[in-house]
């Protein structure tokens, strides 16, 4: 299903503080967001739960992402125009879930309206569904609907993968593929990825920050390889002689786990293979985004997968509390 819709009168913006708000700053789409609204001039403020990430000098205010201090939050979003929210989990791991994930979602929302924010643009992800059996997918519909709910307004921004910047998924299959003589593919891996730049989604959300009627669109780049035609690009352009062996689908995520288990980290779920095969990571709608995979592959090839990007250092790590 692609999405592009639009509801309600556009409002003028009442005041505009020169202040926006976006979570996590030091992660991954809310660094790109943060850094294109401080190039355009904007003043911006991050809520994080990893303020000890900021570098050097840094022009970015600090403010905790804590779901726990309704006050807090709403203290920390006073004089903002408009919020930029990322927040979500991966997967559910220690005492954090999806279901959690909705409720916090909904208590940022909240607060956001108490604290007089004008605009809420968030991120969300393809085809989210209230029907979904997947959790990741129905408690993103789920929040999706909360925000309309919320009573602010709003423009909800979906894609499905991101590449760019220090992203985790294709720089761990560039990894993988440097160093093992075989990268299992589940299925066929004929299930399409679209994904979009990292840097052309924060464009995208600087313009919906711009916009005031209620929007929903699909936040996704100009090419939809299939999953083999996108690791072969992958393999290509970091010169991995790595051979790719097809597996059963249901026996990928054990793959994946063992795999995972070894380097101290989650690869790829079961749900996360589930919704790819069944082609959640796709849509047939126009691009959103103009960066060129297979362009961005070719520029980044040398540099891609030389390190491992741990998905639980980034966000469950011990000294984090989480
Ligand atoms: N990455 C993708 O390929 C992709 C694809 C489709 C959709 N999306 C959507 O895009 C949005 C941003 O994704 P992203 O990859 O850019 O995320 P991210 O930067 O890694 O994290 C976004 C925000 O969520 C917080 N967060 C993440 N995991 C958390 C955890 N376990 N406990 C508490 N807080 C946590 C981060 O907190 P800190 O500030 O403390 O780091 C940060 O504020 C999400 O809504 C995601 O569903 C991403």
């Amino acid at each position: 299903m692609t999405t592009d819709s639009a509801t309600g009168p556009q409002s003028a913006l009442v005041t505009d503080t020169g202040l926006d708000a976006v979570t996590g700053a030091f992660s991954y789409s809310g660094r790109a967001l943060a850094s294109a609204l401080t190039d355009s001039g904007r003043q911006v403020r991050t809520l994080t739960g990893h303020p000890n990430r900021a570098t050097g000098e840094s022009p970015i205010e600090i403010r905790p992402l804590d779901f726990d201090d309704q006050i807090g939050l709403v203290a920390s979003l006073e004089g903002v125009t408009t919020l930029y929210n990322t927040y979500w989990v991966r997967f559910a791991h220690q005492r954090i879930d999806h279901d959690m994930a909705v409720e916090n979602s909904r208590t940022l929302f909240q607060a956001a309206r108490r604290a007089g924010v004008e605009r809420i643009v968030h991120v969300s992800i393809t085809h989210p569904s209230i029907d979904s059996p997947l959790p990741y997918f129905r408690g993103k519909a789920l929040v999706e609907r909360a925000l309309a709910e919320t009573g602010v307004s709003y423009a909800v921004l979906r894609p499905a993968i991101l590449f760019g910047g220090d992203g985790v998924l294709l720089n761990n299959i560039a990894w993988l593929l440097r160093r093992l003589p075989v990268f299992a593919v589940g299925g066929r891996g004929d299930y399409r990825i679209r994904g979009i730049h990292v840097d052309d989604l924060a464009q995208l959300c600087l313009q919906k920050g711009t916009e005031r009627f209620n929007s929903v669109s699909d936040a996704v780049g100009p090419e939809r390889p299939t999953f083999v035609e996108l690791v072969s690009s992958i393999r290509d352009a970091v010169e991995s002689r790595s051979r790719l062996v097809h597996v059963p689908g249901a026996v990928l995520p054990l793959f994946s786990r063992i795999v995972g288990a070894a380097l101290g980290d989650v690869l790829l779920t079961r749900d996360e293979y589930q919704a790819m095969a069944g082609g959640l990571a796709d849509t047939e709608g126009p691009a959103t985004g103009a960066t060129a995979l297979s362009d961005w592959l070719k520029d980044h090839g040398p540099i891609l997968g030389r390190t491992y990007a741990n998905e639980l250092q980034r966000h469950f790590d011990i000294t984090s509390g989480r």
